[in-house]
């Protein structure tokens, strides 16, 4: 009878380490994908880039601040960066901005 109560209490302990060894090891996913919001079905957009309408928004909201540069002042590298900070001025939206990007990428300073 004693030998029973030990083997249970043995094996009541593996179940426990078992469980507790299960639970630390629950897989957290390490990335999070973000979502950009990108307005597909609204009118006011085509959702394919247009460099004409990337051209209308740059010529009209980016030289109230300061004069118009030319898109073919910087190379798209050095657009890219340059527009993530002059788009939140110009507040410009999502779409407004990925057409600019779209404009200067075909407007660019080529890379050497
Ligand atoms: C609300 C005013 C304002 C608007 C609108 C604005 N800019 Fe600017 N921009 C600035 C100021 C201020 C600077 C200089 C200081 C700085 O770099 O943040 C600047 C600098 C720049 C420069 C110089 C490069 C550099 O690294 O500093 C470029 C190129 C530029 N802007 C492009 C744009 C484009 C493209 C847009 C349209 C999406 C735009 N700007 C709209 C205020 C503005």
């Amino acid at each position: 009878m004693y030998k029973m109560k030990k083997i249970l209490s043995l094996s009541l302990f593996a179940i426990c380490v078992l469980f507790l060894y299960a639970c630390s090891h629950k897989t957290t996913p390490t990335k999070t994908t973000v979502e950009t919001k990108a307005p597909t079905t609204d009118n006011n957009y085509t959702v394919t880039l247009n460099s004409n309408y990337g051209k209308e928004i740059y010529e009209s909201k980016c030289g109230s601040c300061h004069s118009l540069n030319k898109p073919g002042d910087y190379t798209y590298n050095q657009w890219y960066p340059i527009m993530d900070r002059m788009a939140k001025k110009a507040d410009l939206d999502y779409m407004q901005k990925q057409n600019v990007l779209g404009y200067l990428k075909d407007n660019a300073k080529a890379v050497k």
